[in-house]
């Protein structure tokens, strides 16, 4: 159920969970990326009367009220994307909240503190759970980027309250179920960063679901190695050789086509601006590292790119923070943009440092869908049930 089926909701008190656990320096949040996704359903929500009562957690207090991660720091940059006032209760549950609730008049926003303050919340904790829904009549969660975790307030409080996704929530449904769940084929997904070992469910996952899958970054030296291909002083998880062989068994058996490098550009240190050359990839120098693949493989990931109709990203292709080791994710990525523009891809990106990586290419805006999500779209890619989602379609 979505905000469509909430109807008549002037003067209800409404739950909203939320996610803004955002960058912060020095007091300010850095990103806000996060706070306007969650903006329309808050705004829908006040502007039909609710009462709108934000749910959220920063950081991993462990239970207890930890000051530096408190929501108070957080809660200009929401009235700021907001662009109205929003009140801040200093508690999620008990006397503080229920005192700021009951002042609440119509359409008004109230943020209630850090609901990690309380151990209950990861434990899922019904006693908790319940307090938290004292305070509410609906429960609406717009945290799509929160639901691999079954809290109190991502799982527990639509168990018993009226259950709703948000805006947010939707749109990534949406453009999930578009991504993976029935994409139109050919599905490529491109799956870059530096280790092979966090991400071994999804690729596992991935070589069952997509017809090709390009490898890039530092875990593309993994599976070269697992080939027998010399990596020099590459970034390089030798002892997960095996797990590469039985990922590209597992491709060739599901008639996934498994794109590795065939050129990179070498360097010998990692830094800014170091002496670099491209080479073949069965040509790396003993004493050199690979930081980026190389324009003869860009030119193959583009191809791959121009044949595909869907196309799911995770992860750099080389070290995106070093020039000009950066170039072929740019390169890759504004090449996915442009066949998005023209309506010929449906482009899905999210995890990490994915949506760093498309901002510095300056096209994030040009794909079908940026998730903002880390945790929780690996685990999607994973193919693993999401809690804070599962719940709200048993509905
Ligand atoms: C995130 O930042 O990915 C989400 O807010 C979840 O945070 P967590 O990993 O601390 O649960």
């Amino acid at each position: 159920k979505t905000l469509d089926d909430l109807t008549d909701i002037a003067g209800k008190r409404v739950l909203v969970r939320v996610d803004l656990n955002v960058p912060v320096k020095d007091g300010k949040v850095t990103d806000a990326t996060r706070i306007e996704r969650v903006a329309p359903t808050i705004l829908e929500l006040s502007n039909k009367g609710a009462k709108v009562i934000l749910l959220a957690h920063f950081g991993r207090p462990k239970g207890q009220p930890v000051a530096d991660q408190s929501l108070l720091q957080i809660v200009s940059a929401v009235k700021d994307v907001l662009g109205k006032p929003v009140a801040i209760a200093q508690d999620c549950i008990g006397d503080q909240a229920r005192a700021a609730i009951d002042a609440m008049k119509d359409g008004d926003i109230l943020l209630l503190e850090n609901t990690r303050f309380h151990a209950g919340e990861e434990k899922n904790d019904p006693d908790f759970t319940k307090a938290l829904a004292a305070n509410g009549d609906i429960y609406v969660n717009d945290a799509f980027s929160a639901a691999h975790r079954a809290h109190a307030s991502t799982e527990g409080l639509a168990r018993l309250l009226p259950a709703y996704a948000g805006r947010t929530m939707q749109a990534e449904l949406e453009a999930l179920e578009k991504g993976l769940g029935n994409p139109k084929r050919p599905v490529v997904a491109i799956v870059g960063g530096a280790k092979v070992s966090t991400k071994i469910d999804l690729l596992m996952n991935l070589v069952k679901k997509v017809d090709a899958l390009v490898i890039g970054g530092g875990m593309a030296n993994t599976f070269l190695a697992a080939r027998g291909t010399n990596v020099g002083k590459s970034l390089c998880e030798h002892d997960l050789a095996d797990t590469a062989k039985q990922i590209m068994i597992e491709a060739a058996t599901a008639g996934c086509a498994i794109i590795l490098p065939e050129d990179g550009v070498v360097a010998r240190e990692f830094k800014a601006g170091a002496d670099n050359e491209v080479v073949a990839i069965d040509a790396i120098p003993a004493d050199a590292m690979v930081l980026d693949v190389g324009p003869k493989s860009v030119e193959v990931v583009n191809a791959w790119i121009s044949r595909a109709e869907t196309l799911v990203w995770n992860g750099p292709l080389g070290a995106l923070e070093i020039a000009p080791f950066d170039a072929a994710t740019v390169a890759a990525a504004r090449h996915a943009a442009a066949r998005t523009k023209e309506g010929a891809l449906i482009s899905v990106a999210g995890g990490g440092d994915t949506v760093a990586a498309l901002n510095h290419a300056g096209v994030a805006d040009d794909f079908t869908y940026v998730s903002t999500a880390g945790g929780a779209f690996l685990e999607w890619m994973e193919g693993k049930p999401l809690p804070g989602v599962e719940v709200l379609q048993q509905k």
